[in-house]
């Protein structure tokens, strides 16, 4: 491990740990009856960090051995919280290199900002790591196909973050869609209809003491500090995020695509969108519909449309959901939440059935990563299968950028004739050590 690198801590049984030069075994270990937990880490227990924490020290298949996190004071309260669930002390680091030149680590939890979210997840890879890695799996399309590369060269388990892929309720939808019983489908629409929150506008600041910044931007091109990057607030800037599209957007559209039933890039795609509502920083539009067309993907080899449609300024349900899908068929529809509950029509709006089920089930998702390991397998939502529905968010936000229809190669994964959409499917790096770089 290189590079000049402060330890913190912020819980003093840890830290008591860390001045002896160990950081953690604890040998009350009440896991260590349990026959071979595997040994994991959690990096960047932030607002969904902490609900895979909450999770994980419930799980008798793991123990949660490290806390990575970059901000001291959730680096204590997360380690607080494992301590009094598992009666174990975790080992407490803010470099997540700690964590990977670690041997006993045979998994992470990657929940950092997006802009982490590639760079973590190869380095963890390449380290031999199992990898869950928190939706959407890539800030921009280059690094979702390294990401790919990455797991395939290490064969290492690669689970992105969509529970939704492993929630028998949904996946009941989408057999019930498979079986034909609205046709074919030859529309589906993803919506994202919430009301969220303004982030005001801000000026650079210092950042909190308690967190390391520069170790907080990671590889990307440094920015000043403002106070609304935190908490959560950075995924509405596009160094960071991808906006709603990428956070709770991706979820429906990966939904979507699994109904409609296309397993490639699209060949067109047409947005608009801008803030029709709030007057803030934000870079991403609050109101956004988006258009992609796969063609020859109907059975007669005509085009099927995937459609997204976006405001997150509406006090109000659509269609009964907050968020969710709509498949249209040549025999009826479906309309489906990812809170649990579909309604299936047919001719003439007849309800063919109604069904309702649990939500998304986080603790599904994590048992199919972790029977993966075990087995070898492909998960739920291997990156392969997220890569694709992130590629929606990332062509939609792109297209909704430039303004312009873009016109792709699914094959190539390059945008024709369009160098400005072309150079927003990557971006450029400072020199860093977690900066991603393809495989020899
Ligand atoms: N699956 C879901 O349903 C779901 C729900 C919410 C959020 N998410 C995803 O989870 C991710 C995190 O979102 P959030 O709202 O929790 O954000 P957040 O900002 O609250 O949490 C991110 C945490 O990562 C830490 N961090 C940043 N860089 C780090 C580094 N290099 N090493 C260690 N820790 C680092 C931050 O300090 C912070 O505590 C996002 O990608 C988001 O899309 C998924």
């Amino acid at each position: 491990m290189t590079g000049n690198r402060r330890e913190f801590l912020g819980h003093s049984t840890t830290a008591a740990a860390f001045a002896a030069g160990v950081f953690a075994a604890n040998a009350t270990n009440t896991l260590a009856a349990e026959s071979d937990p595997i040994h994991v880490a959690i990096i960047g227990p932030g607002g969904m960090g902490s609900n895979h924490v909450g999770q994980l020290v419930t799980n008798k298949a793991v123990r949660l051995a490290t806390v990575c996190e970059v901000d001291e004071q959730r680096a204590a309260k997360t380690a607080d919280t494992i301590t009094k669930a598992t009666g174990v002390v975790p080992k407490v680091v803010k470099d997540m290199r700690h964590v990977l030149d670690d041997p006993t680590i045979k998994a992470v939890w990657i929940a950092t900002p997006d802009h982490w979210h590639a760079p973590a997840a190869i380095l963890a890879a390449n380290a031999g790591k199992h990898v869950y890695v928190e939706k959407p799996c890539s800030h921009n399309l280059r690094e979702g196909r390294l990401m790919i590369e990455a797991a395939r060269k290490n064969n290492v388990v690669m689970q992105v973050g969509t529970q939704s892929r492993s929630t028998a309720h949904i996946i009941k939808a989408m057999d019930k869609l498979k079986s034909g019983v609205v046709g074919e489908i030859l529309v589906a629409k993803a919506w994202n209809s919430q009301r969220r929150g303004t982030i005001g506008k801000q000026k650079p600041s210092t950042p909190p003491p308690h967190l390391d910044y520069e170790l907080w931007l990671g590889p990307v091109t440094p920015v000043p500090y403002q106070s609304n990057f935190l908490p959560g607030i950075w995924r509405w800037w596009h160094h960071f995020g991808c906006g709603d599209m990428g956070n709770d957007g991706v979820h429906d559209i990966d939904i979507a695509r699994w109904g409609l039933g296309v397993e490639t890039h699209p060949s067109r795609v047409a947005a608009l969108g801008g803030k029709s509502y709030f007057d803030d920083d934000q870079q991403f539009p609050d109101t956004q519909t988006v258009i992609f067309e796969y063609p020859g993907a109907t059975k007669s080899g005509k085009p099927k449309q995937l459609i997204y449609e976006q405001r997150i300024w509406s006090p109000y349900f659509q269609e009964g959901f907050e968020n969710g899908d709509a498949y249209y068929g040549t025999e009826g529809m479906m309309i489906l939440g990812k809170t649990g509950r579909y309604q299936l029509y047919g001719p003439r709006n007849k309800l063919i059935e109604e069904s309702t089920g649990p939500g998304p089930d986080l603790a599904a998702h994590h048992a199919n990563f972790l029977d993966c390991i075990r087995t070898g397998a492909r998960p739920n939502a291997d990156i392969e299968i997220n890569y694709l529905s992130t590629a929606l968010c990332h062509f939609g936000n792109i297209a909704t950028r430039v303004g312009r229809v873009l016109n792709v190669d699914p094959q190539s994964e390059q945008i024709h004739d369009d160098p400005a959409a072309e150079k927003l499917l990557g971006r450029e790096y400072r020199d860093h050590w977690a900066a991603p770089k393809r495989h020899a």
